[in-house]
């Protein structure tokens, strides 16, 4: 395929749900050693009540809720994109979880109303609010994006960036302490993340739109022309995610 069909055919993959089923062959990223929704599932099997904010399409909720050996009896996830709200309550609402289309910021639920808060790859975390909603005892567990997060991709693209702490687990874990809790465990990966073509990264910057803010294919053709002579020469553009698992309890 040519450099204007690869863009056109990433441009067109629909964007809802968070199931990377698509980068099959054309991409790929290694998995972060601790493997989050087997822990997740494990931690959903010790509780009554849960919360997953931010779900997506609520995919990996899903499939750790059929692994819990117990499933909780009171089961809510928050997802405030209307397009993966939508994805979610197909999956979720089979299952008994109520989702709440809630954005970022206050959750509309009570006081001390979970044992267990998770969130995979939150884009924002209310410390106050996830704080709030734990029973004392309870537990957040989280795999986030930490900083940096393929910084070669996006330097590709833009140019050398300052390099911010926004996402870092520094940061995540004075946060936590801020609002009382206790960080009990805290865990980081660099995974390689290889892209086999210039489609699937208009599809991944598309998908994950933080990653380069504003992106558009028309906005970046000469690098991506630059990135797609780059793949020709050397078969993939590597570039490098970052994780952590974070857990806390109250
Ligand atoms: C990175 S997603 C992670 C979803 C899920 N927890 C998972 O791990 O698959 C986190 C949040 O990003 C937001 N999001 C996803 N796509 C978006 C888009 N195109 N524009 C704005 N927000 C988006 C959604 O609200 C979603 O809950």
């Amino acid at each position: 395929m040519g450099f204007h069909q690869l863009l056109a055919e990433g441009e067109s993959v629909p964007l809802e749900g968070f199931d990377f089923s698509w980068f099959a062959e054309r991409a790929s990223e290694e998995r972060p050693p601790w493997g989050y929704a087997s822990l997740l599932a494990r931690r959903a099997g010790e509780v009554g009540t849960m919360c997953d904010l931010e779900t997506g399409g609520g995919e990996v909720l899903a499939w750790s809720l059929g692994e819990a050996g117990h499933r909780p009896e009171t089961v809510a996830a928050t997802e405030g994109h209307a397009p993966n709200a939508a994805v979610a309550g197909r999956r979720l609402a089979p299952l008994g979880v109520g989702l709440v289309r809630a954005a970022d910021g206050d959750l509309p639920f009570k006081g001390d109303a979970f044992e267990l808060v998770s969130s995979r790859h939150p884009v924002e975390v209310a410390w106050e609010e996830v704080a709030r909603v734990l029973r004392p005892g309870g537990r957040f567990l989280s795999q986030m994006v930490g900083a940096a997060s393929n910084r070669e991709l996006y330097e590709f693209l833009m140019g050398p960036q300052q390099p911010g702490d926004a996402r870092s687990p520094e940061r995540a874990v004075a946060e936590a302490r801020r609002c009382g809790l206790e960080v009990v465990d805290l865990r980081q990966a660099t995974l390689e993340v290889r892209f086999y073509d210039v489609g699937a990264v208009v599809h991944f910057l598309s998908k994950v739109p933080w990653t380069v803010p504003g992106f558009t294919v028309e906005g970046y053709l000469d690098r991506l022309a630059e990135l797609h002579d780059h793949i020709a020469r050397n078969g993939r553009f590597v570039s490098h995610s970052t994780r952590f698992l974070l857990e806390a309890t109250k």
